[in-house]
């Protein structure tokens, strides 16, 4: 097997960009409408880099706590010139080179986030334009660090519809917007990036076999963004409290992080009556290194066969999976029949999982 790139402790750059994946259509030039696969992915991180050291002079931390707490050694910060839908059209742009289709044959985009350029209008439609995307549908789906576990899900069920052919995925945050840099507990995780995938009925690529979608909203609070909707609309007060910013109950979410992702992954070995020494790779949500360690350890998937890029680019929201799968697939050798697992949590709750076949 392929030794894992950003496995644990190998930092490596992000691997180069090679697609093995070609665009077919059948003999009779009718494409078949059985499938959904993922046909392109691509990723865009911001040239920036905070390290630990950095974050040593902005609050009271340490590289060594950081990094033995969370495994996180270094993130990547967008420049005020970079909203998110800079983030999100250059991940896309790369996603769609590497499907081999032009930005006019997507008939819809779905973008993950929370950080998007304004509140209204969707981003999805800044992407639309930036792309050339004309003949798209779009909107942003809100599902936090789940966001791309849920619009590969919704994508899938367009596809095999057969209501479009071709969906564009796009999870992309600029987390360093609403972080406070003055709170240690929250400003040494997060990190910005984009990641994309083209879902379509045609082509080659991976097939989504299966996906299990899950919410709890029962403990919406210990994971939030308070400000800036209708039950805090934007004041002086509001800002003065910070409440533009991410709050967390850090050692609450570690708990039921833990237990999600666990039951997001179970689920579909459960349901696809696989086991887990069948799952070939699996690409967790990156939020902290012991949470990925331990639901390694529960589902007896060992270290070999968990993507991990933590390091490098802390929590990214709904765009860390979408850039460790993109990853994940530019560096390992796949063959026909491997199963790839991404699972993800998030506020909302929201947790789920998606079982891709190569
Ligand atoms: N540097 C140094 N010390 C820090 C620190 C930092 N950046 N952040 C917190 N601490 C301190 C705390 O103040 C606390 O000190 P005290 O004992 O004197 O009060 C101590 O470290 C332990 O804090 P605790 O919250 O128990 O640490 P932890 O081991 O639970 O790690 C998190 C904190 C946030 C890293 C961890 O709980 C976590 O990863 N939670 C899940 C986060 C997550 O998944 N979020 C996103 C979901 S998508």
């Amino acid at each position: 097997m392929t030794p894992l790139a950003g496995s644990p402790n190998t930092p490596l750059e992000p691997p180069e960009r090679h697609s093995t994946r070609q665009r077919t259509v059948s003999p009779s030039g009718q494409a078949a409408r059985k499938s959904a696969r993922i046909i392109g992915t691509g990723s865009y991180l911001p040239e920036k880099v905070l390290t630990n050291s950095d974050l040593e002079k902005m609050v009271d931390t340490s590289d060594e706590w950081i990094t033995t707490r969370t495994g996180i050694k270094e993130r990547r910060i967008a420049s005020p010139e970079e909203p998110t839908s800079s983030l999100a059209t250059e991940a896309a742009r790369r996603a769609i080179e590497d499907a081999g289709i032009a930005a006019e044959e997507i008939q819809l985009i779905i973008m993950a986030t929370f950080t998007g350029d304004v509140l209204m209008p969707a981003t999805a439609c800044l992407v639309q334009k930036n792309l050339g995307a004309t003949r798209a549908a779009a909107f942003d789906l809100s599902a936090a660090c789940t966001g791309f576990i849920y619009g590969l899900s919704v994508a899938k069920q367009f596809v095999l519809s057969g209501f479009y052919d071709t969906v564009l995925v796009v999870a992309a945050e600029k987390l360093s917007c609403v972080t406070d840099w003055t709170d240690r507990n929250t400003c040494v995780l997060f990190g910005d990036g984009a990641g994309a995938a083209v879902v379509s009925s045609q082509g080659e690529g991976p097939r989504i076999i299966g996906e299990y979608l899950a919410s709890d909203g029962s403990i919406y609070e210990l994971l939030i963004l308070p400000g800036g909707g209708s039950l805090h609309p934007p004041t002086h007060q509001t800002v003065d409290q910070g409440l533009h910013f991410l709050k967390m109950s850090g050692r609450e979410v570690f708990k039921h992080a833990v237990t999600c992702m666990v039951d997001g992954a179970q689920k579909l070995i459960t349901q696809h009556n696989l086991s887990p020494q069948d799952i070939r790779l699996l690409v967790p949500h990156q939020a902290n290194k012991r949470i990925i360690s331990e639901v390694g350890k529960r589902l007896g998937i060992p270290a070999e066969r968990i993507y991990v890029n933590i390091e490098r680019y802390g929590n990214m929201s709904a765009a860390t999976t979408s850039v460790g799968m993109d990853e994940a697939f530019r560096s390992n050798q796949f063959n026909p029949g491997d199963k790839i697992l991404l699972v993800a949590f998030g506020g909302g709750f929201t947790w789920g999982s998606v079982l891709l076949e190569w």
